[in-house]
């Protein structure tokens, strides 16, 4: 069970404070890469990375939201992120850079929109360490959750095998105390929430109960 902070909501000028903010309840410092092509909205990039990896003590989570992912995705490894996940809509070559990322030592991740269905890429489990399903439209922070992709989610758990196997499934989009429970139910074992955590007055509590919530929820019997 891993919880992954967004950045998106934070205090873009007070970054590092932000990060040690959660540095010892969190997992994974989630880094949202947006280039304003494959989603309408600018984010951060490269430099901001490698400013983050001196700066921040958790593992950088980077989920690039951005056009040709086949060029850029390498440099994030490189750039001594810990995981960096490309989206399948805008992969050209998805086992090549898979692979790239993993050969420049990062894990790597696959990520698919709410309107794309799972099934096309179980062939392609074995390349990547991390699959993320989104459970909004990608490019905004603070949407609204879409129950429509809990049933994928747990298609998506079904492809991957049971809880204890060496694939991670990340729901990213609106998840807060009220949608962590439904998606750790579906399957999801990865969790991102960034205005349900830099939203909030401390939130450092708020990732030590989003956990709490998703654990309850994941060890509930299902019907
Ligand atoms: C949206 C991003 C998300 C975003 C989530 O495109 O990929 O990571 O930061 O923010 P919340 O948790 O506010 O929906
Ligand atoms: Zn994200």
């Amino acid at each position: 069970m891993q919880i992954a902070p967004s950045i998106l909501a934070a205090d873009f000028a007070r970054l590092a404070d932000e990060a040690a903010a959660v540095a010892d309840v969190a997992d994974w410092l989630h880094v949202d890469v947006m280039d304003a092509h494959f989603v309408p909205n600018l984010t951060i990039g490269l430099p901001v990375v490698e400013a983050l990896r001196k700066h921040a003590s958790l593992p950088l989570d980077c989920h690039l939201m951005i056009e040709d992912p086949d060029r850029w995705a390498p440099g994030y490894a490189e750039a001594g992120a810990r995981n960096v996940t490309i989206h399948a809509e805008a992969a050209t070559s998805p086992v090549r850079t898979l692979r790239a990322i993993r050969a420049a030592g990062a894990r790597s991740g696959l990520a698919i929109n709410p309107a794309t269905p799972v099934e096309p890429y179980a062939d392609l489990l074995p390349e990547f360490d991390m699959l993320l399903l989104m459970t909004v439209e990608p490019g905004f922070g603070g949407q609204h959750f879409l129950d429509l992709v809990l049933p994928k989610v747990r298609r998506a758990r079904e492809l991957i095998g049971g809880r204890d196997a060496s694939v991670w499934l990340q729901v990213d989009g609106g998840v807060d105390h009220e949608t962590i429970g439904r998606c750790a139910e579906a399957g999801a074992d990865v969790f991102v929430a960034g205005s349900a955590v830099f939203g909030m007055t401390d939130p450092a509590s708020a990732v030590t109960d989003l956990r709490a919530m998703a654990a309850r929820a994941a060890a509930a019997p299902r019907d």
